[in-house]
């Protein structure tokens, strides 16, 4: 075990299993409470050591040198169980390569015609709900999501009644991921049935995929989705002929993981909070009958809709999905004078950054307006929700129109008011998510035009 004498560890560590009971039972408080030891502090997981990174510039530093802080540590190792050495989780060597392959199914022009599918998918969701109807938030979210994944990568591909059984199985896999991260081996081989269910719904969701990816090779049409760009790739750097089969593979499940639940989750947490902040919610209601009265939301509408998308990015401050994250050294390095020998765990924390009081004014208030003028911005990458550097999260654009379409296209049609009793509970696993969110569905007729508030900066 390393010792790492120069850097505190944090209290309250268990003989044998360090401080896996703080991490598995109120992790967002733990985080929260290690900046005050230090820039670096260790914590453990077992007999593994991580260091965890509470310093923004230090995180910075770590984030753009992904060659030595690279993708490893007990996040992404068991990732690799599942999405194999995809985009999401292969080592730096190979990741530049996936990368360029990757990024074209992400351009610019191509976000109009996703934005359309994005806006059909939330209406049909939304056309289906009946006024007075109690929703299951969280669940109503998933399955919004995974329609837009599947109809953004697969247009139609996936018949309809596929659908409830990919989300299921996208739910079990994510799920799944963070309780495994804390089992050592052999424990994770076990016939129990948790681990039944995650191997089950890991393979459904692979032959789902390696499906669709046969049947789009041999068909060869451009269907202006995500798969048909990922099948087109060409790399100008690299003699092979684009991706592999395998590779396809396992970067269509690595956009279904990455996408489905985290866009869920920002989606789920902004309706929660509009909720609880009936001022924002008003100005909100406000901001998407005058832009769009009555119409469903366009990618041509998103920049007069700057209200909802500051909901959507004071939610990804305040509850950001991707909550902690792992890297592994991979040469012996320094960060903030301390010798880092290669084979280090290392964590950074979007949450913890976002939360402190020196980065944020009040962190724990839920406040669009502090991303307006003139309200002062905060310092560069104090704001971590798609990390950065070569590693940025590849549908950063492409989340940020969905959510806040979605929202904008919720919002002009219903107002979700909390179900005493169930209002919702927020839970660290894979993602930072919301759990047991009811709320009642209220059809909306539109603000008069005079009570708009005129500040919104609308052009
Ligand atoms: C609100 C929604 C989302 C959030 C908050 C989010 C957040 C993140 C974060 C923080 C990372 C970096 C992880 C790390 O540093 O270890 C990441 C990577 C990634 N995300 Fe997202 N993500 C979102 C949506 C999506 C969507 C919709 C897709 C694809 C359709 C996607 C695909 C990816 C991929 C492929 C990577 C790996 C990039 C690379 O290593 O080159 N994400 N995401």
């Amino acid at each position: 075990m390393k010792d790492f004498p120069s850097i505190p560890t944090a209290p309250r560590a268990l003989p044998l299993i360090g401080h896996v009971v703080p991490l598995l039972r109120d992790p967002l408080a733990f985080l929260n409470s290690l900046p005050a030891l230090g820039e670096l502090v260790r914590v453990r997981l077992g007999p593994l050591s991580m260091i965890v990174i509470c310093d923004p510039e230090l995180t910075r530093r770590a984030l753009l040198d992904d060659r030595v802080f690279d993708k490893g540590g007990p996040l992404y190792d068991r990732l690799r169980e599942v999405i194999g050495d995809g985009v999401v989780s292969c080592p730096h060597q190979a990741h530049r390569r996936l990368r360029r392959l990757s990024q074209p199914a992400f351009h610019q022009a191509r976000l109009p015609d996703y934005a359309r599918a994005m806006t059909g998918c939330v209406q049909e969701a939304t056309d289906s709900w009946s006024p007075g109807q109690v929703l299951d938030v969280p669940a109503e979210m998933m399955a919004t999501s995974s329609r837009i994944i599947t109809a953004t990568l697969f247009s139609d591909a996936l018949p309809a009644t596929a659908h409830g059984r990919l989300t299921a199985d996208v739910t079990t896999v994510v799920k799944s991921l963070y309780q495994r991260m804390f089992l050592i081996p052999p424990l994770d081989r076990l016939p129990t049935p948790g681990n039944r269910a995650h191997l089950a719904a890991r393979a459904r969701l692979h032959g789902t995929v390696e499906r669709i990816i046969a049947e789009r090779r041999a068909d060869g049409a451009d269907y202006g989705d995500l798969l048909s760009a990922l099948v087109a790739a060409h790399d100008p750097e690299d003699d092979r002929p684009g991706m592999s089969s395998a590779e396809i593979t396992d970067t269509v499940v690595s956009f279904v993981l990455a996408g489905i639940e985290s866009t869920a989750a920002t989606l789920s947490s902004a309706l929660d909070l509009v909720a609880r902040h009936p001022e924002v919610e008003q100005r909100l209601h406000a901001e998407v009958d005058a832009v769009l009265g009555g119409a469903p939301a366009t990618h041509a509408d998103l920049p007069r809709l700057p209200l909802t998308e500051r909901v959507i990015t004071e939610t990804l401050r305040l509850r950001p999905p991707g909550w902690f994250f792992t890297r592994v050294v991979t040469a012996d390095t320094h960060l903030g004078g301390h010798l880092l020998p290669a084979g280090t765990s290392v964590a950074y924390s979007p949450y913890l950054i976002h939360h402190r009081p020196d980065l944020y004014q009040d962190p724990e208030v839920f406040s669009p307006d502090r991303w307006a003028a003139p309200h002062p911005q905060p310092p560069r990458h104090a704001f971590l929700p798609f990390a950065a550097g070569a590693r940025k999260c590849i549908g950063d654009s492409f989340s940020m129109i969905e959510a806040t379409l979605a929202l904008a296209t919720i919002a002009a049609r219903w107002r979700l008011e909390h179900v005493p009793g169930h209002r919702g509970r927020l839970a660290a696993a894979v993602t930072l998510e919301l759990r047991d969110l009811h709320m009642r569905a209220r059809p909306r007729t539109a603000t008069p035009a005079s009570s708009v508030p005129a500040a919104e900066g609308r052009s």
